[in-house]
């Protein structure tokens, strides 16, 4: 008698998660529900295109639902992620995909308009370097959006203790709480690339999520939802820059103590809009 292997479950943020994930991409009541409504909102900082052949590139796009925004906005749109299937399902909505890594993106210097990272960043353990790389492909004078999650308390319950286990939030374990993002490091990542972050906290519409869960519960599709903007920066954020066209660093908060600069990697730079709450 033969006896069939149990699966085998992958780690926590393992990405190879989103492969047996792949129908959920674009159905609107499934489990990247969330991801839809984010896009939207990302797609919200996106200037129109200022030429024919504007170039959007999209790190980590997954299955691609940055796509009608981009085309909307008037951009050719390239998507980078280290997943094949959801790459294969992306170019079916007509991104141009590439497979890689977000933190040696197989792109030129400076071939961006636009750079946006989606819900990227917390996957990631070397967030500098996926900065590093955003900031190298986008042109002068670009725009960078970044969404992801903070590394606080709220964050954690947020998208894990509550997030993981609501519909439309992500499936569980497909986050490490360890990698999510501190919100001052990142401002001081892209600090030193010259990009002042501008952040604003993103949740889903408290009235909306409620029709869209009963929706959900009687069997149909919600309404497509606009996630609500709020100053609480510790969940769920959204930031966004311009890269200067003179390459300068924005100079990081001055310290009181002379700190090092390895510790001062992670003081804000000044001035932001950003609001570090715990
Ligand atoms: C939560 S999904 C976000 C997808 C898309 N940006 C969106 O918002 O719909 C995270 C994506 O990051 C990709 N990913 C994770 N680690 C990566 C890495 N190191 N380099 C490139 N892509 C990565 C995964 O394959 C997955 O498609």
């Amino acid at each position: 008698m033969t006896v069939a292997a149990a699966p085998v479950a992958l780690p926590r943020n393992d990405p190879r998660q989103y492969d047996a994930l792949v129908g959920q991409w674009w159905n609107p009541a499934g489990t990247f529900a969330m991801l839809h409504w984010l896009a939207a909102s990302r797609a919200e900082l996106i200037p129109l295109a200022a030429r024919a052949d504007a170039l959007l590139v999209d790190i980590a796009c997954g299955g691609g639902l940055m796509a009608p925004h981009a085309a909307r906005a008037g951009y050719r749109h390239v998507g980078v992620d280290i997943g094949r299937v959801a790459l294969a399902l992306a170019a079916t909505h007509g991104v141009h995909v590439v497979q890689g890594d977000a933190r040696a993106l197989p792109l030129p210097d400076s071939c961006a308009d636009v750079v946006v990272a989606g819900e990227v960043l917390e996957h990631v353990p070397d967030v500098d370097t996926v900065v590093a790389e955003a900031c190298r492909v986008l042109r002068p004078g670009g725009t960078i959006v970044v969404d992801t999650i903070a590394a606080t308390l709220f964050g954690r319950l947020s998208a894990i203790v509550v997030g993981e286990r609501l519909p439309g939030g992500p499936p569980r374990r497909l986050h490490d709480p360890a990698l999510f993002v501190d919100r001052a490091e990142l401002i001081a990542a892209f600090a030193r690339r010259g990009v002042e972050l501008h952040l604003t906290g993103l949740r889903p519409p408290v009235l909306g999520y409620a029709r869209w869960l009963v929706a959900r519960v009687r069997g149909r599709s919600g309404p497509a939802l606009s996630m609500a903007p709020t100053r609480l920066t510790a969940g769920l954020f959204q930031a966004s820059g311009v890269r200067p066209l003179l390459a300068t660093a924005v100079p990081a908060a001055p310290s009181a103590t002379g700190t090092a600069p390895a510790a001062r990697a992670a003081t804000p730079a000044a001035p932001s809009h950003a609001r570090l709450e715990a």
